[in-house]
């Protein structure tokens, strides 16, 4: 069974213009929103916005190459993209998945929490993307 929800991800055209609307309309301190970062190998930037139990996280295409490109050019506004429970393994879940008949849709991999990912096709999952994380060993960051 999956764990706690970890986060809602929002992909949006601007992290920047994201990360002040909920600074500035939500009342969401500096303190509580990360600092952009590259995750190139899956052409995104990204960054958190910690809210009291759980995380929105902002992602942006790095170029037009991006695998998320195509979801901004058809939400240009951003939308939101996936939601993300903790698993205690990732190479569990991925194969408990499989034998349900869930189409997983990649290798687990390396996430921008820096623990392994899976995402499944959100035929499986009434249309939502799920995306599986392996819950972070150290303290959350
Ligand atoms: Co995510």
């Amino acid at each position: 069974m999956i764990g706690r929800l970890n986060h809602v991800g929002i992909a949006v055209p601007s992290i920047e213009e994201a990360k002040a609307t909920y600074r500035d309309l939500y009342g969401v301190p500096e303190s509580a929103i990360t600092e952009t970062r590259e995750l190139a190998a899956q052409g995104v930037k990204f960054a958190f916005v910690n809210v009291a139990n759980s995380q929105i996280e902002l992602i942006e295409p790095l170029g037009p190459d991006s695998p998320i490109a195509r979801f901004i050019e058809r939400n240009p506004r951003g939308a939101q993209h996936h939601i993300c429970f903790e698993v205690p393994d990732i190479y569990v879940a991925r194969d408990e998945m499989v034998v349900r008949g869930a189409k997983v849709l990649n290798e687990p991999r390396i996430g921008a929490h820096g623990t392994p990912i899976i995402f499944v096709d959100p035929k499986n999952s009434n249309g939502v993307l799920i995306e599986l994380m392996e819950t972070p060993k150290a303290v959350r960051g």
